[in-house]
């Protein structure tokens, strides 16, 4: 069987995703080993669920450093030291500085709660009720210089429907979160997804297969 990539997951909040990745990498053809987990909040409800799995965990506080520079020092320092050779964000709400992404080309992976370009930023599901979106839904993209940016490797829509309140849009949009965000973090780590002049291309026919 080929070497898994190892990555670093990078959280902030409940991990929900991160515990959508921890259950899919018991599967043997999961293309990632998960290495640790790296916080920028000591108080991330997601620091337990990696505990629980018996996954290494650091916490990089926000409020420690000086600038950004200096946070997104540590944090690739911390993902390095665990042996990580990609970053896999995970509702991590901290911006990185370009250093990040020259350590971790192509390699630094992040999801959205939107059809991205629309609604990017930490406030994506209020900002598509309020902007009165009948369709909304998943980005999974490799991150750039940019805020919730970068080449996109898949989108899943989910309908918004009458009455929805942010929470309920929210548990839809994790419920295709949850099951798109593993499957192309292993096709990842299986070497199927490139970055040839800015766009995403799959190296099988995975994408059809899976999505
Ligand atoms: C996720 O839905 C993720 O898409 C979002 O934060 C949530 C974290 O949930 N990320 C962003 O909004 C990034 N701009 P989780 O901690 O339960 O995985």
């Amino acid at each position: 069987m080929p070497s898994k990539v190892p990555i670093a997951v990078l959280i902030s909040g409940s991990g929900t995703n991160l515990q959508a990745l921890l259950d899919a990498s018991h599967d043997p053809g999961f293309g990632c080993r998960i290495v640790g987990v790296v916080s920028d909040r000591s108080d991330a409800y997601g620091l337990t669920r990696a505990r629980n799995a018996g996954i290494d965990t650091t916490v990089v506080e926000w409020a420690d450093y000086d600038d950004r520079e200096g946070f997104t020092d540590a944090i690739v320092e911390a993902s390095l030291g665990l042996g990580a050779e990609a970053l896999v964000l995970a509702g991590f709400m901290r911006i990185l500085s370009p250093s990040a992404i020259e350590r971790f080309p192509d390699a630094i992976l992040n999801t959205h709660p939107s059809l991205l370009p629309l609604f990017p930023g930490a406030h994506a599901i209020e900002d598509t009720l309020a902007g009165g979106a009948s369709t909304t839904g998943v980005t999974v993209h490799f991150v750039d210089e940019l805020v919730d940016h970068g080449p996109i490797i898949a989108q899943e829509p989910v309908v918004v429907l009458p009455g929805d309140d942010v929470d309920a849009l929210r548990r839809r949009i994790q419920e295709a979160e949850h099951r798109l965000y593993p499957t192309v973090v292993s096709a990842f780590g299986r070497g199927e997804i490139a970055v040839r002049d800015g766009t995403v291309e799959w190296m099988t026919d995975t994408e059809e297969a899976v999505l």
